[in-house]
């Protein structure tokens, strides 16, 4: 019967053999800590908002973990969950999660003014070239689904959770970004309007179904991030 667990087990099997002693857990039961959180839907936590992670990048997946595990992106939980986890195990995690097909909740509904709403598509589609601001859609791709495999999708996220990575992008503090990267730099050129109009009118739109990721990033834009892809090169 083995051979009929789902690709998740399938990892579970190389991650027990490639895990260091210092880890004594199993795949199966790392994740199962993970799910207690992230389950198939974004959903209010006691004390967060936890965001799906099915579905995302395996690269930005793996970028998130080791930023949560090195000091670069904050939230205690998790932190101390991936306290002195390798980098090998991390990446077997990632492609877990990254793998795992679960359905996009509906659009939200949010009120937008027809201003907010031409504000909101033109950074999009269009960036701000008088401040440097590349179209948003350059990065995440033109279906705003992102680019593989470091670039995150835009849809399909809360309202709330798109509002929070701005703040602490913003903020530069604790939460997210302590090291300057393209997104962080990109962020912070932003107006609290501005980002409150895009996430209003990212969480409105409909999921494409079938859409993955794009392929390739343009060079420029690659050249903007180096710096995030180097420090995360594959163990
Ligand atoms: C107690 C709840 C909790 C647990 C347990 C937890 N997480 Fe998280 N996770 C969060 C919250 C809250 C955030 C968002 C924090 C933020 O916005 O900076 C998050 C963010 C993430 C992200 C980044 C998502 C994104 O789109 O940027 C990844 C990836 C992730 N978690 C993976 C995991 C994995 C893998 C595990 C298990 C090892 C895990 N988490 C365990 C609550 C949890
Ligand atoms: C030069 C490339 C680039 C451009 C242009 C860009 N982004 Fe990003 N964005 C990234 C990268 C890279 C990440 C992943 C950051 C990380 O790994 O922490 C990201 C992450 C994000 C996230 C986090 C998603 C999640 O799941 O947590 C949001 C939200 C976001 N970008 C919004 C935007 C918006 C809105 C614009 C346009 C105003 C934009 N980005 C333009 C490169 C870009």
């Amino acid at each position: 019967m083995a051979f009929m667990f789902s690709a998740g087990f399938a990892v579970a099997g190389v991650a027990i053999a490639a895990a260091p002693v210092d880890v004594p857990d199993t795949m199966a039961e790392r994740v199962k800590a993970c799910v207690v959180c992230h389950g198939p839907e974004d959903r209010m936590g006691r004390d967060a908002y936890y965001p799906r992670i099915a579905g995302k990048p395996e690269g930005y997946i793996f970028n998130q973990l080791r930023n949560f595990r090195d000091g670069r992106r904050y939230y205690r939980p998790m932190t101390l969950l991936l306290a002195n986890v390798s980098d090998r195990y991390l990446l077997e995690m990632a492609a877990y999660f990254s793998a795992l097909e679960q359905p996009y909740p509906p659009p939200e509904r949010t009120a937008l003014s027809s201003n907010e709403s031409k504000l909101a598509q033109k950074l999009i589609n269009q960036g701000d070239p008088s401040r440097k601001i590349p179209a948003c859609v350059e990065c995440h791709g033109k279906a705003l689904m992102g680019t593989a495999p470091f670039i995150p999708g835009l849809l399909g996220l809360p309202r709330v959770y798109l509002i929070a990575q701005f703040g602490a992008w913003r903020s530069g503090g604790l939460l997210r970004g302590q090291t300057p990267d393209c997104m962080s730099e990109i962020a912070k050129e932003l107006t609290t309007d501005e980002t409150n109009a895009i996430a209003a009118w990212l969480a409105a739109q409909s999921v494409p179904e079938k859409t993955g990721a794009a392929a390739n990033l343009p060079v420029e834009m690659a050249r903007r991030c180096e710096s995030l892809f180097h420090r995360n090169d594959a163990p």
